[in-house]
């Protein structure tokens, strides 16, 4: 006889193995079916962020950022050090333990809330007089709720599949055995940025081809500009408004011919190509036709705004779905969905949902740009503070960037918040929090500030509001 469930997951990444545990607390008998294999075979749960994404870039950001330390900054402290070398595969072992590390707490977690785990493919059987029965591995289940959260796979070119060697996904884009010479990057994204960044600061020549003709069209427009600035003097090489024609592996290399912004005919010889032009929703093998849930043109799961499917009690989170590929985004619809299945009213604030791009300097946002409020004719005042005038920044000799809020003009109420610069991706959280309980600049300003800190440059971007700024 079939196992039974009251939930069953499919998909282990941020979005289900959250949303298995939020079902689990609220007592439900829980399973989660995930199939990512390690290199040993055996169960990596954690999905795209855990195991090619958000961890283990970061931790391939953190060590070319100790390694650019090591070579151009220490000195300004008084450190000499002997020559300064990077052992590329220490450098990858080390984030294949944090992944590991990642990956073992999550299985300890379903543990410890007794979710029951399958490795193996989840997919749809039949539908049934209210339930569901799914294969789970090599398993067969019956649940009467299921919560797709499959996530997301990388997008080629067209003509160029990604052969991991020459022609990377951020798979490959993390696996890079050697520093290349020269790294060609499609794709001036967040994926672009970050994984640009890291194989230049360990010494590639980095060459970045963008579709659009804008700079990091999404991010409000004063920080795309500070950050192209920067970016172009860090030695990244980014041109806008090129449009891609071929692209070519041949013995060792790749070869990308392009027509640039003005219509010229370009080519580009490099030992790598990252290809980061996007993600595509994930549905493969999920056997979505036997029970008939629908799919828009994109390949995603269509749902409402309560993540609510076509089916009865199939729900569906994270990047298969509408909104921004995050992985705290899949991790709030998780939560909201299991509550939601326990009769509460689970909530995401798509209005409040943190951006983060872990370049250096950092670059975070939440809330509408001020091309965004200008478009929507919102009568706003801007205030800006720049780290330059930040003690703790100096003291840290790292006073790129600035700190900029935007408040409604009559109410004053918080209606974005940009920053670029050290650890943006922690101080927007303050922002977040203030939008979340609607506060007003002035709140913020009015707010006690720990001294000497980079949140002062928030208060002070507050303050600037008002055009009151204590310290600029
Ligand atoms: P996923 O994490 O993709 O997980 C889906 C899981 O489902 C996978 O384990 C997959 O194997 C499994 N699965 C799929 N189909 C089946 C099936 N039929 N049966 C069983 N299992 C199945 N986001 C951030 O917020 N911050 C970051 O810093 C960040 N960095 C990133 C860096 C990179 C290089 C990339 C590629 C992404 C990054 N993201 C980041 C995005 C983030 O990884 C995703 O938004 C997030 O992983 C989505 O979570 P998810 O649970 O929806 O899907
Ligand atoms: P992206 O959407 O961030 O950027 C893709 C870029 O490629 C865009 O600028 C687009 O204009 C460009 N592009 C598209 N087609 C092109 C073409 N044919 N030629 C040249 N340029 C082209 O996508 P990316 O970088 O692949 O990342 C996917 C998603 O993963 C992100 O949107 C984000 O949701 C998530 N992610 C989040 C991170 C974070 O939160 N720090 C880090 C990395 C990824």
């Amino acid at each position: 006889m079939s196992k039974q469930f009251d939930v069953v997951v499919i998909g282990g990444g941020p979005g289900g193995y959250i949303a298995a545990i939020r079902a689990a607390q609220l007592g439900f008998n829980v399973a989660c079916v995930d199939e990512w294999k390690n290199e040993k075979g055996g169960p990596a749960p954690g999905g795209t962020c855990t195991n090619v994404g958000c961890i283990p870039s970061k931790a391939l950001l953190q060590s070319s950022e100790h390694f650019e330390h090591a070579m151009h900054h220490f000195a300004d402290h008084g450190i000499s050090t002997g020559e300064v070398k990077m052992d590329v595969a220490k450098m990858l072992a080390r984030k294949d333990t944090v992944v590991k590390q990642n990956n073992d707490g999550i299985l300890y977690l379903f543990k410890k809330n007794k979710v029951t785990f399958f490795h193996g493919r989840g997919s749809f059987v039949a539908a049934k007089d209210g339930v569901y029965e799914l294969k789970a591995g090599d398993e067969t289940v019956q649940t009467k709720h299921v919560i797709v959260a499959t996530g997301s796979n990388a997008r080629a070119l067209p003509g160029a599949p990604f052969d991991e060697e020459l022609i990377l996904s951020n798979d490959g884009a993390l696996r890079v055995g050697a520093v290349p010479k020269k790294l060609g990057v499609i794709g001036s994204g967040v994926i672009g940025l970050e994984m640009g960044s890291v194989w230049r600061r360990l010494g590639a020549e980095v060459t970045v081809l963008e579709a659009l003709p804008a700079f990091l069209a999404a991010v409000d427009e004063s920080v795309a500009k500070e950050a192209a600035k920067l970016f172009k003097k860090q030695g990244l090489k980014i041109e806008l408004g090129v449009k891609i024609s071929e692209v070519k592996p041949g013995k060792g290399g790749v070869s990308v011919a392009y027509t640039d912004a003005k219509g010229a005919e370009q080519k580009l010889d490099v030992d790598k190509l990252i290809v980061s032009i996007g993600r595509v929703p994930n549905t493969i093998g999920l056997n979505v036709e036997a029970v008939g849930l629908q799919l828009d043109e994109r390949g995603a799961i269509v749902v409402d705004a309560d993540c609510k499917t076509n089916l009865p009690n199939v729900w569906a989170v994270g990047d298969v779905v509408r909104g921004p590929m995050l992985a705290h985004k899949a991790e709030e619809e998780g939560v909201a969905v299991a509550e939601r299945i326990a009769g509460q009213h689970g909530h995401v604030n798509f209005n409040t949902i943190p951006w983060v791009i872990y370049t250096s300097p950092e670059i975070a946002w939440v809330g509408r740009t001020e091309q965004q409020l200008k478009a929507d004719g919102v009568a706003y005042k801007a205030g800006q503070f720049p780290f330059l005038a930040n003690g703790r920044a100096r003291a840290l000799g790292d006073t790129q960037g600035f700190v900029k809020f935007l408040a409604d003009a009559k109410t004053d109420e918080i209606l974005g918040v940009h920053i670029i610069g050290p650890f943006a991706s922690e101080l927007i959280s303050e922002a977040v929090v203030a939008m979340e309980f609607k506060a007003s600049a002035e709140d913020i300003a009015r707010i006690c500030h720990a001294h000497p800190s980079l949140s002062e440059a928030t208060k002070e971007a507050a303050l600037a509001i008002d055009k009151r700024t204590l310290n600029f």
